[in-house]
């Protein structure tokens, strides 16, 4: 009787396991990554970490941050934090070949308040009238504690000009956010400048919002940001909204701390802009602004798209912090408005990559589109694979105090290609004008491995069925 009872739930079980398996095969889309990691939440460095220390002087210019200073390139703003009083507002740079011919440039300088914290002179200052493609160097403060940096101009936007980007995303002040940057410092395919997808500091994690975390990240990113250009993307962190305490006024801090290039690409706001650099052309969104129609991110994007000119920018990037495709269980189809809005134009202008980050992990998409869906037909899947569209990649793990996420939607769903939830960084290098090639590198691997990888052929220039 117990025999045939066996017999009868092993058969029960062997079925349950084919159909598992079938399932698995069926729906499996892509790598769930087997990578096992710890379960501690990181914690942010104390305040007397070296990274956060002061550099020596009464004075001294401190949070030296450079970004994109025009829409062409040769442009940049220089922008760093005097703690007690007006530095010298006086930028000195030249060009590594002509050491001679010193030029000078002048900063604006403001200050804000948030709640009980007062910000020290906060200097940016935009210098438009470089070379492409040369070393310049650049030196403010006075006297004895004056301080020198150096970075490089991108090529002039062409054709087939390569140029390397580093994928830093949610990064925050803790131990990991630093092995992060480390990281990519010390990758051998370093990044020429960073596309940053968004949450910097995470000071709201802190009473108040504790503004002082925004100067401590400020001198803990300086090592990377002083000598090559982040582009930057708002992220929730950065709207430090509390009314409560009587702060109303959204980005505040950010705004006042990292300006953007925006009214050289004909933007009405900070939040939004796009600039080019070398064979890219980035397109920067702000996904916590309205962005619904007649709104002025709306009309603004609906011109830029069309002014993207192909055979000057090959490659056409998007970057955005919430992501339109992720299947990680938090924040899942968080962004799910905004890509009703615009995914559709994606397709049609043919973007080739969108990079997000808010989901604190890794992924990759398959290229993958859900535009077909009006209410009557149905059509309410996504394409998969879908050529025509981009591949979105999701790079929210630069290492912040929030932790990783590691509930993920089961079976993994067809457009998800690989999916890791491990702190990390990413590159994109651009070869030319059909090719380029994105990895992704975790932080426990050695500095050159790609934990995730692939060649990505451009939609304008070099699509073809059957290919990534
Ligand atoms: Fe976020």
């Amino acid at each position: 009787m117990s025999s045939r009872s066996d017999l009868a739930s092993n058969q029960v079980s062997f079925i349950i396991l084919l159909l598992s398996l079938l399932l698995v095969e069926l729906c499996n889309g892509g790598i769930t990554s087997e990578y096992i990691r710890g379960s501690n939440l990181p914690d942010d460095m104390p305040l007397d970490s070296d990274v956060f220390k002061v550099p020596p002087g009464p004075n001294t210019p401190q949070q030296v941050h450079i970004t994109q200073g025009n829409h062409e390139g040769n442009g940049v703003i220089i922008s760093w934090v005097t703690p007690v009083k007006p530095g010298s507002n006086i930028v000195r740079y030249w060009c590594e070949n002509e050491k001679s011919k010193k030029k000078q440039a002048e900063a604006t300088i403001n200050t804000y308040r948030f709640f009980n914290y007062t910000s020290g002179y906060i200097h940016h200052c935009i210098i438009d009238d470089l070379e492409f493609d040369m070393k310049y160097y650049y030196e403010i403060g006075s006297g004895k504690w004056r301080r020198r940096f150096w970075f490089f101009t991108p090529p002039k936007p062409g054709l087939d000009v390569p140029y390397t980007f580093g994928l830093i995303g949610d990064m925050g002040q803790t131990y990991d956010s630093n092995r992060t940057l480390s990281h990519y410092e010390m990758n051998p395919g370093e990044g020429q400048a960073v596309l940053f997808v968004g949450d910097l500091s995470y000071a709201d994690r802190y009473p108040n919002h504790d503004n002082n975390r925004w100067d401590t990240w400020g001198r803990f990113v300086e090592r990377n940001v002083a000598y090559q250009p982040w582009i930057w993307t708002a992220g929730n962190h950065e709207i430090d909204f509390l009314p409560d305490i009587g702060e109303i006024e959204p980005f505040k801090p950010f705004m006042n701390r990292y300006h953007t290039p925006y009214k050289a690409s004909g933007s009405t706001s900070p939040l939004w802009y796009s600039i080019k650099r070398a064979s890219a052309y980035i397109i920067i969104m702000s996904c916590y602004s309205s962005y619904g129609i007649y709104t002025p991110q709306y009309k603004w994007l609906e011109k830029e798209f069309q002014k993207v000119n192909r055979t000057e920018t090959p490659w056409l990037i998007v970057l955005v912090h919430s992501p339109f495709y992720s299947t990680y269980v938090h924040h899942y189809m968080e962004a799910e408005t905004l890509r009703v809005m615009y995914e559709q134009w994606f397709v049609e202008y043919k973007v080739d990559v969108v990079f997000a980050g808010h989901v604190h992990a890794y992924e990759r998409s398959e290229r993958v589109s859900n535009i077909a869906y009006n209410i009557v037909n149905g059509l309410c899947e996504p394409l998969v694979p879908d050529e025509l569209a981009p591949v979105y990649i999701t790079i929210g793990d630069g290492g912040n105090s929030e932790g990783l996420l590691t509930d993920m939607v089961q079976p993994q769903p067809s457009y998800s290609a690989f999916r890791e939830p491990s702190f990390g960084h990413g590159i994109l290098e651009i070869k030319n004008r059909t090719h380029a090639y994105f990895s992704w590198n975790r932080n426990q691997d050695g500095y050159s491995v790609a934990a995730d990888s692939v060649w990505l052929l451009n939609r304008f220039w070099g699509a073809q069925k059957n290919t990534a």
